[in-house]
Formats: C-alpha cells, structure tokens, sequence
C-alpha cells in the first residue's frame, strides 16, 4: 500500500498487505490529514505519526468529522472497485473505463490552484497549502450521474466555503467558475472535441457557500485516485455529477452567471442548475429512476430518484421561488 507515494508522504504500514492492516493504514492517513489540516501545532511528520498511532481506535481527534448533519446516508456504501473502475473522466475518454486505463500518469504533484476573480484576496495556492484551509472529514454522499446511475462514496474533504471565506469574495462575487485541467500531453480524450476544453463548470454562489458542497481531497480513506479527479475535485451532491468538476486547477469569482462546457456541448440537455430532479425528464431519457452501480445485474429494480438527490431539507430552500423545471 502506497497512499503516500505521490503525496510526499511516508506510508507507516508500507510493509503490510492483510485487509486490516490496509484499512488501519487508511486510517491513519485520514487522521494525518486531519491533523495537518486542523492547525494543530503539529509541525513535523513525524509528530503528526506519533499522534496519529498513539491514538485509539474510534476515538474523534480535532478536526475529524464522520459526516455533516444530513451528509448521512444509510445506504450501502459502492464498492471501491466500481467507483474506480467506471467513471466519466472525457480528458481521458468517452468510455466508462479509459479513465482507469489513460489516468495513471496523470502528474498529480506539483500542483496548484488559482484563485482568482471578484475576491479581496486572489492567490496561487500549493496544494499542500490549500489543503490546510480546512479539516477533513469523511463524508458519505450519494452521487447520482444525469445519465441514470449512481453510486454511494465516502469522499474526504471539507466544505469549499472555507476556501470562499479565505480569499473574501467582493459584492460583485455572485458566481464561482470551477476550472479543470486540460493538458494534451497528459490527457488524449482532449483530442476530441466532445467537449470545449477546459472542463468548466459553475455555481451560484449561495450554492458554492452551502456546507454540503465539498472540496475532496480523497475517498475511502485513501487519496483521491487519478481517474475520480486526483488531486482534488469539487463534490456538488444535490446536482448532477457533471457539476461536480474533477482535477481543478482555476477557481474564478464572476459577477455575471458564465456558460458552463456542458451548457456549451448541448444547453437543452445539460442546464446551468441541473439539481436532480425525479420529475424533470432529460429530453431522451427518464430521470425517474436510476441503477445504483454495484448492485446486482440487469434484472436488478432500478431505484426511485430522490428529489435533489435525497439533500431536499438541506438545500430546498435555496431554490424556492425558481421554477424547477425551468431551471433544469
Ligand atoms: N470532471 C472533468 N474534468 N471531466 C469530466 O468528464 N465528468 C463528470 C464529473 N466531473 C467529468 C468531470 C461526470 S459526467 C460525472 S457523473 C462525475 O464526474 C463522475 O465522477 P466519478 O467518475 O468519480 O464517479
């Protein structure tokens, strides 16, 4: 197990292969995250290790959340596997699997996001840095693709408002622009044009500022795998997963709402709000229904689609007054 490898981290338990023995090792992954992120004294690795295994089992240390209030969700978590394995990841390829088969290079350190914009603070963040903005949490949300399937994923970050509070938006930040990288030599579905690169995607900003909107850095305990959007991705689970943009490299604060890739590829089919909605239908397909990967073949029963993807309490009311079906 090399979690670290690419992360400038030195795995503990690299030695160890039992089942167990990785899930600890995930573990203490996420409490060393959480503990660099929390502002802790903590200045050194080695003091973080020391913290981190002088800590019993299941025992919360600062900064670490298992969920927000309604993040939770009962349902059966989607094996590893699949959620590794059949992705949408079009810098890569349009097939389910290029992602897993093309990622694998993708050079995920160095890296840095710009922010930049309407914001009292514009700034070039080092990933290490921007990491440290907040403290990890795992959270377990359902992600529901707009093209009828979804899955369930425990995704560790934190709240993107704590990098929105950090650069302090002007009065003229209405809108948040998500921008994701887009090199040739590293990515081969750029050769196509399905899509007009960069992969851009945008929030209002009451959206971008709600705490269940995630900057994640991870899943299943380990860091973020190149084809889920290494090394971080925004994670928007009351709306279609193509709001949620993968590997961002640029994130913009805009006074006018801008076009979005997909509004772009085909604005009837892929709108600017794109909350899943059960009763909005796309134009060729039913969003009543969706099958939940992992679970069974063909003949298993789809499941019901849930109003705004099951997060209605939390987010319904940032929306009233619109008309939904409208605002597809
Ligand atoms: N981000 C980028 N940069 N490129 C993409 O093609 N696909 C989106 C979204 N983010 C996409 C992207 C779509 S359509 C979905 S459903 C989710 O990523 C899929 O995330 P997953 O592969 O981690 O399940």
């Amino acid at each position: 197990m090399h979690f670290f490898k690419d992360h400038g981290f030195i795995d503990p338990h690299s030695s160890q292969i039992a089942p167990r023995a990785a899930y600890e090792s995930r573990r203490d992954w996420l409490r060393q995250v959480a503990l660099a992120a929390a502002g802790t004294t903590l200045g050194s690795f080695a003091t973080r290790q020391a913290h981190a295994q002088a800590a019993p089992a299941g025992v919360a240390l600062p900064g670490v959340r298992s969920t927000v209030a309604g993040a939770l969700t009962m349902e059966k978590t989607t094996p590893r596997t699949d959620a590794t394995s059949y992705n949408n990841f079009y810098e890569f390829g349009t097939d389910k699997s290029d992602p897993a088969r093309h990622a694998g290079a993708l050079k995920t350190r160095p890296w840095s996001v710009v922010v930049e914009g309407e914001v009292k603070n514009p700034r070039r963040f080092d990933l290490d840095q921007l990491m440290k903005l907040g403290a990890m949490e795992e959270r377990v949300y359902r992600l529901r693709c707009v093209e009828g399937w979804s899955m369930v994923i425990p995704w560790v970050g934190w709240s993107l408002s704590n990098l929105i509070k950090a650069v302090e938006p002007t009065g003229n930040a209405r809108f948040v622009q998500f921008v994701t990288l887009a090199d040739p030599a590293q990515m081969p579905g750029l050769r196509s044009s399905v899509l007009d690169w960069p992969y851009v995607e945008a929030l209002r900003m009451d959206e971008a500022m709600h705490p269940l909107t995630l900057l994640a850095f991870g899943m299943y305990g380990e860091v973020l795998p190149r084809q889920n959007g290494a090394p971080l991705r925004l994670v928007v689970p009351w709306k279609y997963g193509f709001k949620s943009g993968k590997s961002l490299v640029k994130i913009r604060f805009v006074e006018k709402q801008p076009r979005t890739s997909w509004e772009v590829a085909n604005d009837s089919e892929y709108g600017f709000y794109s909350n899943v909605n059960p009763n909005v239908d796309h134009p060729r397909w039913s969003q009543a229904t969706e099958r939940r990967i992992g679970e069974g073949g063909l003949l298993t029963r789809k499941r019901a689609t849930l109003m705004f993807n099951g997060y209605e309490p939390q987010v319904g009311q940032l929306y009233a007054g619109m008309d939904l079906k409208k605002y597809f």
